[in-house]
């Protein structure tokens, strides 16, 4: 598997897939579109002191890293659950250099990492779980608050946009719970809404027009 790694408009960096011929995340700046999506729209938007967050394609872990340092902030109590198909090497991993986002020098960098399938208590407020599994074999007894929806494009992915995967994510959320993702495109929007989710457009960060967060019903 090769991956390039290539600097966004924001300074943040981002892989390019030679599988997929596509970029993990926007180009016109990686870590203000996982801010925007999956922070502001997704965590932010959880009104409890415990979540749970499932993120579907862990990739880089700037998801997680992001939402770890936003509940530095939050002091709410995170279960976060990544999973991965096919997660890039460790030294990939070291090379996006996103330990600068953490302000927190004390946190380990290596664990958003090492450690798969083990629960890693990072502080006494966030659990991380990491997982190599594809979506379409996941299986779990757990219930999430919010799903970081992050697969790559219905154009190289459409099973993973398609009813039959959304119906299985609406299982995986308590009633109430968000699902939120940066593709916008009619058919998603369909496949979200005939799989038991009221869809809201939201407007994207910089390069994109729209994003969404569907809500279980
Ligand atoms: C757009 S990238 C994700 C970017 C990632 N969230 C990040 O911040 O680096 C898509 C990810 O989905 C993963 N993926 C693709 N198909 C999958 C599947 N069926 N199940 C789980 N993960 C999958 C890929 O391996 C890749 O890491």
């Amino acid at each position: 598997m090769n991956f390039d790694r290539v600097k966004t408009e924001d300074n943040s960096f981002t892989l390019y897939s030679d599988e997929y011929k596509q970029h993990y995340h926007s180009i016109h700046g990686a870590c203000t579109e996982s801010r925007h999506i999956f922070i502001d729209l997704g965590l932010k938007s959880i009104d409890k002191d415990e979540i749970s967050v499932l993120e579907v394609g862990f990739g880089t872990g700037l998801n997680a890293i992001l939402t770890y340092e936003e509940n530095i902030i939050q002091g709410k109590k995170i279960f976060y659950h990544g999973i991965d198909v096919n997660p890039v090497s460790k030294e990939v991993f070291m090379q996006m250099e996103f330990e600068k986002f953490l302000s927190d020098k004390k946190t380990d960098f290596s664990l958003f990492y090492d450690n798969w399938n083990l629960e890693v208590n990072l502080n006494d407020k966030f659990v991380l779980l990491k997982q190599v599994v594809d979506l379409q074999l996941f299986t779990t007894e757990r219930k999430y608050d919010v799903i970081y929806f992050d697969a790559f494009s219905p154009e190289v992915q459409p099973e993973m946009w398609s009813v039959e995967t959304f119906k299985k994510l609406s299982t995986l959320l308590l009633t109430g719970g968000i699902l939120v993702t940066y593709c916008s495109k009619g058919l998603v929007k369909e496949n979200l809404r005939n799989s038991g989710f009221i869809v809201k457009r939201f407007p994207g960060p910089p390069g994109k027009r729209h994003v969404l967060r569907a809500t279980k019903f």
